[in-house]
């Protein structure tokens, strides 16, 4: 590793224990703290994630950088400042925002998440691309969450950094997060890595289910078996956490995923008059080829066997419309 990463990691060290500092200690981080607390973060989780609060002063972490020795344009390039249009110097890239420090698997601060005290835009402002920070392969919290992933066989693909620190508030360690962009093969194959189950637990809406369908291809063309978690319409696990506790959760929506399989037929149901013979017909066809898809011949068997059963469909038939389906794929 170049020189030039080592100190741009060393400048996000030193950033992430001032904001968090800051955030813990200080009078100036107090309306930042006391909004964590209201949202139901414990201040243990503020500790295990290393929450930090950037103030609103535009030159502070310039100065601190500054002071001890870094390159003031280095930490340009590594995102920690920017340069502004009007007058061309330095400033601080995160002001007046709640920061969430982004590690890699080794622990190693490499970026930032910065969210807006209550309302404004955007929500987020996150750290640029850099040569330390690839965002299509970190994955928030994993760092944190690797032994309890391991241990478990099984981990839980959030989309959010706050739903994330929820989940583990909640006793879900083997908690990550996606950073809100869609899932890439990059982050499935390190996924891959650690355990060869995933659930997925994305927002309510309509943006996360489909984010959901997407990522749940892509972790199952790793080889990874693949559950989804349904939440209710407008919430998110942070949300549903909040609202109905740790208990519930738990037995309802994680114990409760559905295998992805079960997750596509209702998805493809929605909106669906099965009644019709027609719209039957097209449904059968759509799941048949879902389940042809399907990496492993058990699997297949499995599903197909179910629609059988589901339609009054003889095996043999579903088989020989399988064989048709392969055939015009290839
Ligand atoms: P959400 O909008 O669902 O945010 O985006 P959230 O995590 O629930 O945040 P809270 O609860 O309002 O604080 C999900 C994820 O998408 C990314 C972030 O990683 C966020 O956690 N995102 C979202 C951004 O990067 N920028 C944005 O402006 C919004
Ligand atoms: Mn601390
Ligand atoms: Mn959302
Ligand atoms: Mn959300
Ligand atoms: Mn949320």
């Amino acid at each position: 590793r170049s020189s030039s990463e080592n100190r741009q990691k060393e400048g996000h060290h030193l950033a992430a224990r001032f904001y968090h500092h800051l955030l813990i200690n200080t009078e100036q981080g107090k309306a930042a703290y006391d909004y964590l607390i209201a949202r139901g973060f414990s201040h243990d989780m503020l500790e295990r994630f290393q929450l930090g609060f950037s103030p609103d002063q535009p030159q502070v972490m310039k100065g601190l950088l500054d002071k001890r020795g870094y390159n003031l344009e280095e930490m340009e390039e590594a995102g920690l400042l920017l340069r502004q249009e009007s007058n061309w110097e330095l400033k601080d890239r995160f002001v007046n925002r709640i920061m969430f420090p982004i590690h890699d698997v080794q622990g190693q601060v490499i970026g930032f998440g910065g969210r807006v005290l209550g309302d404004g835009e955007p929500k987020y402002l996150n750290s640029p691309e850099t040569p330390v920070f690839k965002k299509n392969e970190t994955l928030y919290g994993l760092h944190l969450a690797r032994q309890h992933i391991r241990k478990r066989n099984e981990a839980v693909l959030f989309e959010g950094y706050a739903d994330v620190i929820a989940a583990a508030n909640a006793g879900i360690l083997n908690a990550i997060g996606s950073l809100g962009t869609s899932l890439t093969e990059r982050q499935a194959k390190i996924i891959r890595r650690h355990t060869e189950r995933v659930i997925l637990c994305f927002d309510g809406d309509n943006a996360g289910q489909q984010a959901a369908r997407k990522a749940a291809d892509i972790l199952e063309q790793q080889g990874l078996t693949v559950y989804v978690a349904l939440l209710p319409d407008q919430l998110d696990p942070d949300d549903y956490l909040k609202t109905y506790g740790a208990d519930q959760f738990k037995t309802e929506i994680i114990d409760g995923a559905f295998p992805l399989m079960t997750f596509k037929m209702r998805f493809l149901k929605r909106g669906r008059n099965l009644q019709d013979e027609g719209e039957k017909l097209q449904y059968i066809e759509e799941v048949l080829k879902e389940v042809t898809n399907l990496p492993k011949a058990i699997e297949r068997d499995v599903y197909l066997r179910q629609l059988a059963e589901e339609f009054s469909l003889s095996f043999d038939a579903l088989k020989q419309e399988q064989f048709r389906i392969y055939k015009e794929s290839e």
